[in-house]
């Protein structure tokens, strides 16, 4: 594999990594404030980003490519008001995206076919994630200004379950 498609994905497993501790500060947030359906909505945000990790983990492996574990950074982002997670995981996620994209032009600029056929997946899911993540704001923005509303939300929210990804290596 080309070493910088290699050290890419590298970094990215420490990247995915971070966002599972990122999530899980702010269901760590959500969950002081007593809204635990919130807190669940990020627990399992943060087992997806574990997901996306060792996926890129044991395509590395696969590859016979060597991996390094960095140290994860500490959660950067101070939250106040409620909707302040929310805003931060959409930008994240948007940053999320830019770092995918930016390996899969590394990997279509070398031909490195795998790799791109790989990465689609996670072209995929980052659609999705940003999507989750830009709704969650507009039914905050519409709902959760009142108590009654934010109740209801954080009944939806709790009702999320975990699932594998669907990508299997
Ligand atoms: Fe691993 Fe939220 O993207």
């Amino acid at each position: 594999m080309d070493k910088k498609v290699s050290r890419l994905l590298n970094e990215q497993i420490n990247k995915e990594l971070y966002s599972a501790y990122l999530y899980l500060d702010m269901a760590n947030f959500y969950s002081a404030k007593g809204l635990d359906g919130f807190a669940n909505w990020y627990e399992i945000q943060a087992k997806e980003e574990q997901d996306h990790a060792m996926l890129m983990y044991r395509y590395l492996h696969n590859n016979s490519q060597t991996v390094t574990l960095e140290a994860v950074a500490k959660p950067d982002k101070e939250f106040q008001g409620l909707a302040d997670p929310l805003k931060a995981a959409y930008e994240h996620e948007q940053y999320v995206t830019g770092l995918i994209g930016a390996i899969y032009a590394a990997a279509q600029e070398v031909h490195d076919y795998r790799t791109v056929q790989f990465l689609d997946w996670f072209v995929k899911e980052q659609g999705e994630e940003e999507k989750n993540a830009c709704d969650l704001i507009t039914k905050m923005e519409l709902f959760g200004g009142d108590a009654k509303g934010l109740y209801m939300l954080n009944s939806e929210l709790g009702a999320r379950v975990y699932s594998a990804p669907s990508l299997v290596l």
